[in-house]
């Protein structure tokens, strides 16, 4: 069944209060839902409910006999309600055998919840809409066994209740809807610490994990304090809560879920020190903290009315996430690693079968749509508003939001209104963001006039066609700009209609077609044909840019440029030139080569910078740029283009070898250092590979994780050794164990078909814990595309065997994973008709809605 975004109703009911009662038993679970309804209208008022068995069913306290219970297809359909009445639910689940991890489910011997969008309904019948905004008092009760009986909000009272078990009961005092709900019922270790709020309130901050975990959380905890100051100095939001608890869980669909006052995370985002996580696991732990916590205000305090409006919460909030890091961090390094994510999985999401605008139309199975769209498309859209409107201009409309909606479910066009409300400007030309799918194209062509010493910036754009099938009508596109000097110095120039020349301009495309002309300064003295426009800095629009730059020109900008978005990205462009170059066996990197010989020797670079500009795009980015793309040879051509750098790069690589132990002291250092090792390795360099072979068994796990990675495509026994090694190490922790899998699955030497099958034996793999297939069938999708694109379809085909078999016991993530297969498009007719085999074979296989959705859309695509 589709549903449509145009087809909301409003709920016909209010739920004055929820009590619910969770009595949890080995074989079963009883859930007692009691609500307070009070009707708005007669419309019938529908409480979910999916593979629950009702036991009772109460009004006004009256038992109601079975034969008279309205049960529908999805739960229990209210009619003829009085104006008020309470309605009561005893119903059974059973977490014991729940795979899909939707709903109550058993992680590593822990009782836990997840519910967005849809998982309350299988634990009790429940309103599961998010614009049903009640306060829940929840009673939890099990066994002794399990000392932990956790809820969202405050701990009104603990107490015994019989026959070696106990009880809890919570209260939250913030209205929320269902999705918001949790609880945690196990026998877990607690790190325990506090943080003072702005206004003087104590909260406490518990992070609860699984016995023997309590040394990996001291990261976490920090980035959580971080965060919360964060929020408070930018935005002006405290926490409200007197207690904040995060719970650690092996096994989840996701990264993590913010649970009013009690967020759940997957372990992986929790548990992290120097010694089992690299500096980008860091990173990343400290940012997926900051995400969940930062949905406190958006999320929870104003939510989404329906589930179209996801982006409300999620674009926003990652857009918030992102702030976050490059205020931590480097701002340009960050802006090029959200750029780099964006390309990478929302571009080629923009032009496949799934295709969907930040708001989707229509849905057959709204968790397909937690995707790069709506989270990363989605901040980048935000990202636009708050450019537009600029900081201060940001703040007022965020804090007009929030005063206006505080305990709301609402849109994002009331979004959007509380922005151009408290600003009072025009937002309306934005709105085309949120309905329209697909990368636009801006193409840029100069019309350069010695005469009047003038450039004109001949502006073009183009919303392509997409399966989404959405209007295509231009979209105001903000382009940061400006030039350089031959030698790369900042030119002053002058907009068209202005009064002063500037290094830095801002302008707004609005329409198909725009020509707008600088004038250079009467200061400047050099041939105007010479100035390098630098354009979209700070990658100002999500659009895919169409420029008529030369090499020398983006070498010239990869050197110079004040912006460092635009540095890293002129090498991107030349990196992927310089692959495409290779591909057709015309590859040369000696310009290139200089470049980076330059940008390495200069002190006032960060090592960290310089360890992302050396980064070489991945296929995802690379085959967007040929038609059709042969990831097979993109891959070789890659690693062709890697081993010419090292080679041009070894003195560098040498240099930088000899100095490891300094390297190896700072986050930066050890990013260039990895960087520099792979090139070596990639080169053939002697050393190198034997230094990597070494810094394997490194106690910094970037360090290891770095050498095992360079090693990863080398042919070298150094690598079957240094996988060796590791994996003896850490057979017996579990999460750096997916690391290993990740790097066996990766490997384009050693990660054949047959390796993968034994992967899957392995005893450190889980075929219930997503993490782990992700570890290995995710990785070697992502990662090994030599193996998963072979042209015989092998491994289409392999694919497509274990994701039926996924899809029988978690449906999400055979979801999720299928996406690779139906990215058909770009390929040549052999590739196209491989993948649409082992598509029609999952059809076949009668798929979950989750599965069949995506494939019927590839399928339909292709016919
Ligand atoms: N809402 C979570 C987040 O973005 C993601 C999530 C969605 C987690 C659905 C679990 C299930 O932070
Ligand atoms: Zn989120």
């Amino acid at each position: 069944m589709v549903k449509l975004r145009s087809d909301y109703k409003a709920p016909s009911c209010v739920v004055e209060e929820a009590y619910l009662n969770i009595d949890i038993h080995q074989d079963h679970t009883v859930v007692t839902t009691r609500l307070v309804l009070c009707t708005v209208d007669d419309a019938p008022f529908m409480l979910n409910g999916r593979d629950l068995d009702l036991q009772a069913f109460r009004l006004d306290g009256f038992d109601i006999e079975k034969d008279k219970w309205p049960l529908t297809d999805g739960g229990l359909l209210l009619e003829g309600l009085p104006a008020k009445t309470i309605v009561e639910t005893v119903s059974i689940c059973h977490p014991e055998s729940n795979t899909a991890l939707e709903g109550l489910y058993l992680s590593g011997g822990m009782y836990c919840t997840q519910c967005e969008p849809e998982g309350f309904r299988r634990i009790g019948y429940f309103p599961d809409r998010p614009d049903v905004m009640t306060c829940f008092t929840v009673r939890i009760e099990a066994s002794r066994a399990f000392p932990q009986l956790l809820s969202n909000g405050n701990l009104l009272e603990t107490g015994d209740a019989g026959d070696d078990r106990h009880y809890a009961l919570w209260h939250d005092p913030h209205p929320k809807p269902s999705y918001l709900f949790a609880c945690v019922v196990g026998d877990l270790d607690c790190a325990a610490d506090s943080f003072t709020t702005r206004s003087g309130r104590n909260v406490d901050l518990h992070i609860y994990v699984e016995k023997g975990n309590l040394d990996l959380t001291g990261h976490a905890m920090e980035s959580l304090k971080k965060s919360m100051s964060w929020d408070e100095e930018r935005f002006g939001l405290e926490y409200d809560l007197d207690l904040f608890q995060i719970v650690a869980v092996s096994h989840f669909n996701m990264g993590a879920m913010e649970n009013k006052g009690l967020n759940i995370f997957n372990s992986k985002y929790v548990l992290a020190d120097k010694s089992t996580a690299t500096d980008a696991d860091l990173h990343n732990v400290e940012s997926i903290i900051a995400h969940e916590y930062f949905h406190n205000w958006t999320g929870n305090r104003v939510t989404c009315r329906d589930w179209f409006q996801l982006t409300l919460k999620e674009g926003l909030t990652v857009f918030r996430d992102q702030c976050f890091s490059a205020d931590m961090h480097d701002a340009g390094v960050q802006r090029a690693q959200d750029v780099s994510m964006l390309r990478a999985a929302q571009f080629p999401e923009d032009r496949s079968p799934t295709a969907h605008p930040i708001r989707p139309e229509s849905y057959r199975e709204i968790n397909n749509f937690y995707t790069a769209t709506v989270y990363e498309k989605g901040a980048e859209v935000i990202r636009m508003l708050s450019g537009y409107l600029g900081t201060d201009g940001f703040r007022r409309g965020m804090d007009l939001y929030f005063s206006r909606h505080d305990g709301q479910a609402v849109t994002c066009d009331d979004f959007v209104a509380a922005l151009a409300d408290a600003n009072e400007i025009d937002l309306s030309a934005f709105s085309g963001w949120y309905s329209q799918a697909g990368t636009p194209r801006l193409q840029v062509r100069r019309d350069v006039s010695s005469v009047d010493a003038s450039i004109a910036l001949i502006f073009t754009q183009t919303i392509p066609e997409t399966a989404a099938n959405t209007p295509r009508e231009p979209l105001p596109i903000p382009v940061r700009l400006g030039f350089l000097q031959a030698d790369g110095a900042p030119a002053m120039l002058r907009r068209d209609g202005e009064n002063e020349a500037r290094t830095d301009h801002v302008l707004l495309i609005e329409k198909a077609h725009e020509v707008v002309t600088f004038y250079v300064d009467g200061s400047f003295d050099g041939a105007v044909d010479e100035l390098t426009p630098s354009l979209l800095r700070g990658f100002s629009a999500p659009v895919i840019l169409d420029d008529d730059l030369t090499m020398v020109e983006r070498l010239n900008l990869m050197t110079h440029d004040e912006d460092l978005f635009n540095r890293w990205d002129a090498a991107q462009s030349l990196l992927a030139d310089a692959v495409i170059a290779y591909s057709r066996g015309q590859g040369d990197c000696d310009q290139l080569a200089r470049c980076y010989q330059q940008i390495l020797a200069d002190d006032n670079l960060l090592d960290q910078f310089k360890a992302s500009i050396l980064g070489i795009p991945g296929i995802a980015v690379l085959e967007s740029r040929i038609k059709p793309a042969d990831p097979v040879a993109l891959h070789d051509a890659r690693l062709a283009l890697q081993a010419a750098l090292g080679q041009a790069l070894c003195d560098e690589v040498d240099a930088c070898l000899a100095n490891q132990a300094t390297h190896a002291e700072t986050a930066g250092g050890r990013a260039l250092l990895n960087q520099l090792l792979a090139l070596g390795v990639a080169a053939g360099n002697a050393a190198a590979v034997k230094m990597a072979g070494a810094q394997v068994l490194d106690a910094n796990m970037s360090l290891s994780q770095g050498a095992l990675r360079a090693l990863m495509d080398s042919e070298s026994p150094e690598r079957v050794s240094g996988l060796k090694a590791f994996h003896d190490r850490w057979q017996d922790a579990p999460l750096v164990m997916e690391k290993w899998f990740q790097m066996e699955a990766m490997s384009s030497v050693g990660g054949t078909l047959e390796r993968l099958e034994e992967l899957m034996q392995h005893k450190a793999f889980d075929p219930n814990n997503p993490n782990k297939i992700r570890a290995v069938l995710g990785a070697f999708m992502a990662g090994n595309p030599a193996r998963f694109y072979a042209a015989d379809g092998s491994g289409f085909d392999f694919i497509a065997r274990h994701l039926i078999d996924i899809d029988k016991r978690n449906p999400q993530v055979a979801a999720r994973m299928a996406l690779p297969l139906t990215r058909m498009a770009a390929y040549d007719d052999g590739r196209k008709a491989q993948m649409l085999y082992a598509l029609q074979q999952i059809q076949a296989s009668k798929p979950s809605n989750d599965l069949g959705e995506v494939v019927d859309k590839a399928l339909a695509a292709s016919a």
